[in-house]
């Protein structure tokens, strides 16, 4: 098939790791047939640096126009003056907002090979196989913000609608697994928490009664994804809680290094993204982690091209490479790491074992 994948490396290492992946995308492509096409764009600091903008009318129209997109990540120090008027996060927040991203899939499965760099004892993350939804156009980021000398606010608001739509993804994808769904808020206090429980249970009620719905204050969720993750299945939370619990689960993982993210709308195409940042202390080196990456491009090819024999060699693969202790040096302990291109480079070769071309199969 043909299809165009919008990359926006954006700043940091996110040239590093989305190079990386693209690798690995044209090594699939290469075995599968397929035609893909990578149209780049500017998004975050780089932005502003070439455009005065974080995120430039040409790069939301190209992903507008593409079949999937690929991001890197934004933002770095020289961007992050307190004063500043523009901000690199700000056009990641836009574009998510620009193309309706509103439900973000966060995926958390412990590598076996990767235990040993979980700070997390290892008995407790055999079997954990988590998805975080993540709501990603509303709440609290986007709410109106205020500023004076002494003081300022961020209105968190949710409409029905903005919670309806996610929750009912997060069912959906509930009801193919083990059906069960945990929402977590924090409704104890906050008003758009009581709105999201109540509209949770109706959905749940009416619409998926299969689906067993737990509710969970997100600051004992915060404890129990730690003290037993293998008893979650789907969590869905609103926007910051699911920035929070996501970089939380990731050490579950063993390395922010590892979490891909899949963020969706109505329709079929999507953005895709590590949920790791621009990581500006190592940037330039060579030495990213770029299995998150690699393994959000397992999710565009599943979620926008319907690729899924595709996206199961992607993964199948960075297990290999996790078997054979591919590790970069987020996961290597005290030992030398892989470079990021090594990294890929071993997501390649075990593509040659785990990726079996069609001809072949039928
Ligand atoms: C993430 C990031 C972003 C967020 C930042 C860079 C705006 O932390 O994708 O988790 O807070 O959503
Ligand atoms: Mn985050």
């Amino acid at each position: 098939m043909h299809a165009e994948i919008a990359l926006l490396p954006g700043d940091g290492i996110g040239p590093e790791v989305t190079a990386a992946a693209v690798s690995v995308l044209r090594s699939v492509a290469r075995r599968h047939g397929h035609d893909f096409a990578f149209p780049e764009y500017d998004v975050g600091g780089i932005a502003i640096d070439r455009h005065g903008v974080p995120l430039p009318e040409a790069t939301l129209q190209g992903c507008r126009r593409a079949d999937a997109v690929l991001l890197g990540a934004v933002g770095g120090p020289k961007w992050s003056d307190p004063n500043a008027k523009v901000r690199p996060e700000q056009g990641l927040l836009a574009l998510r907002k620009g193309l309706g991203l509103f439900a973000n899939l966060r995926p958390v499965r412990p590598h076996p090979a990767a235990l040993d760099a979980s700070p997390i004892k290892p008995h407790l993350l055999t079997g954990v196989d988590i998805v975080v939804v993540r709501e990603l156009t509303g709440g609290i980021y986007f709410g109106e913000k205020t500023r004076t000398a002494d003081a300022a606010s961020d209105l968190c608001s949710y409409s029905v609608v903005e919670i309806e739509r996610v929750l009912r993804s997060a069912f959906r994808l509930a009801r193919l697994r083990r059906g069960y769904l945990v929402s977590v808020d924090k409704a104890n206090v906050l008003e758009t928490s009581r709105l999201w429980r109540d509209v949770a249970a109706r959905i749940g009620r009416e619409e998926f009664p299969d689906v067993r719905l737990e509710h969970q204050l997100v600051d004992s969720m915060a404890m129990h994804l730690l003290a037993r993750p293998r008893e979650y299945d789907v969590i869905v939370t609103e926007n910051m809680f699911g920035d929070i619990l996501t970089d939380e689960a990731s050490m579950l993982a063993g390395s922010l290094g590892l979490l891909p993210s899949a963020s969706l709308g109505d329709g079929k195409a999507g953005l895709y993204e590590p949920i790791h940042g621009s990581a500006p202390d190592i940037a330039g080196k060579g030495i990213a982690n770029p299995y998150a990456t690699i393994l959000s491009c397992a999710l565009l090819l599943r979620h926008s091209l319907e690729l899924h024999e595709e996206a199961d060699c992607i993964e199948r693969a960075v297990d290999g490479a996790l078997n054979a202790q591919a590790f970069t040096g987020d996961l290597a302990r005290g030992g030398r790491g892989l470079s990021t291109a090594a990294a890929a480079q071993a997501v390649i070769e075990q593509l040659q074992a785990h990726c079996y071309v069609a001809e072949l199969r039928d």
